[in-house]
């Protein structure tokens, strides 16, 4: 299996912290309930291979509780992001309120067996809740603390490109793939302007190129990106490519997210061991060359309705 060397890590925004290419997202193994066994392996073989990016959020019901439990013991290997706001069970406070931040970071705390998080998001808010400023105050407040090293926010559009203006917070994560392109446009120049650390989700686009059929559980999530896959007419013989879909897909998708200038991370989220070395392998081609990167521009631009979708948020 290939390795992500040290060479290969990019440097995350003005935080000082160096990150893979490829991270880990920890939606599907929460959310989905996966067998511990397997997240257990997932999480190891990338450790084991170079990932140094863990993402997770307190609203992915068992995810930080799992990956405590799995890779806690090997805490000092990566850097921890995860995220609140969204109400918690151990707490009445409304959602966004500084009270339930801290309830909630400090059920993280424990949850991922951490006395530091190294990131902390506010979990994809809106423009108004954020301007309001008491949630980012309060992860001030805990990084001044010591229980988080970084405040960011988790979102889209507007309300990212305010985010990534405000000097406390120096981390974004956002939407960008082959099938979600507008914040490359509306989203990127701000966040390389002001020096913050990008890592992306959704970055494989959910594997729109599936069938409907094979997605079980996570269909009506993945429904908007299989419609834009649909909608763009993306083919690999468009691309001038020949082979297996399963395998070239994900490939072109994950190189397509990486090729984007100021994209330091991408974190896939997978609940099984065996897409970490299709993955790994995927990073390890390195960016897509430039008319392959236009040409999946050009199909977005040119899908129906382009210009008035906002993506997913
Ligand atoms: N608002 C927010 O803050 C927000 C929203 C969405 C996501 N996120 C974060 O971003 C992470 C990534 O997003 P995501 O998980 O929604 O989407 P994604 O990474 O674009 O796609 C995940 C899907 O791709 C499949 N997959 C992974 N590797 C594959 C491969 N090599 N070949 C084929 N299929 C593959 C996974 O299924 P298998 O299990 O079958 O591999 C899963 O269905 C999340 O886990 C979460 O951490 C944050």
């Amino acid at each position: 299996m290939t390795t992500i060397t040290s060479e290969q890590r990019r440097g995350f925004g003005s935080t000082g912290l160096e990150v893979s290419p490829l991270g880990f997202g920890g939606a599907p193994i929460g959310l989905l309930e996966a067998d511990k066994d397997a997240v257990r392996e997932v999480l190891t073989a990338l450790l084991d291979h170079g990932v140094n990016v863990i993402d997770t959020a307190a609203m992915y019901r068992g995810s930080e509780a799992m990956i405590g439990e799995t890779i806690g013991h090997r805490r000092d290997e990566f850097v921890l992001i995860s995220k609140c706001g969204h109400a918690i069970e151990e707490s009445d406070a409304p959602a966004w309120s500084p009270k339930l931040i801290r309830a909630s970071v400090e059920r993280s705390l424990q949850n991922l067996r951490t006395d530091v998080i190294d990131v902390m998001l506010l979990h994809s808010c809106d423009l108004d809740t954020l301007k309001k400023g008491d949630g980012l105050g309060e992860l001030v407040q805990l990084r001044e603390e010591g229980k988080i090293r970084f405040v960011g926010y988790s979102g889209d559009n507007e309300a990212a490109v305010w985010a990534v203006a405000q000097p406390d917070v120096r981390v974004l994560q956002t939407s960008i793939n082959i099938c979600d392109q507008n914040n490359i446009d509306r989203v990127m120049p701000a966040a390389r302007e002001h020096n913050v650390g990008v890592m992306v989700k959704r970055p494989i686009a959910n594997a729109a190129w599936k069938d409907a059929a094979q997605y079980e559980q996570y269909k009506n999530y993945a429904q908007p990106y299989v419609e834009r896959f649909k909608a763009m007419g993306l083919s690999l013989e468009m691309l001038g490519l020949e082979g297996d879909p399963a395998v070239l897909w994900p490939e072109i998708a994950l190189r397509f997210t990486l090729t984007v200038p100021g994209v330091q991370t991408a974190i896939v989220g997978t609940t099984r061991p065996d897409r970490v070395p299709a993955n790994l392998k995927a990073v390890a081609i390195g960016p897509l060359d430039d008319a392959t990167f236009e040409q999946l521009r050009t199909a977005f631009r040119d899908a129906d309705g382009s210009d008035q979708w906002d993506g997913q948020t």
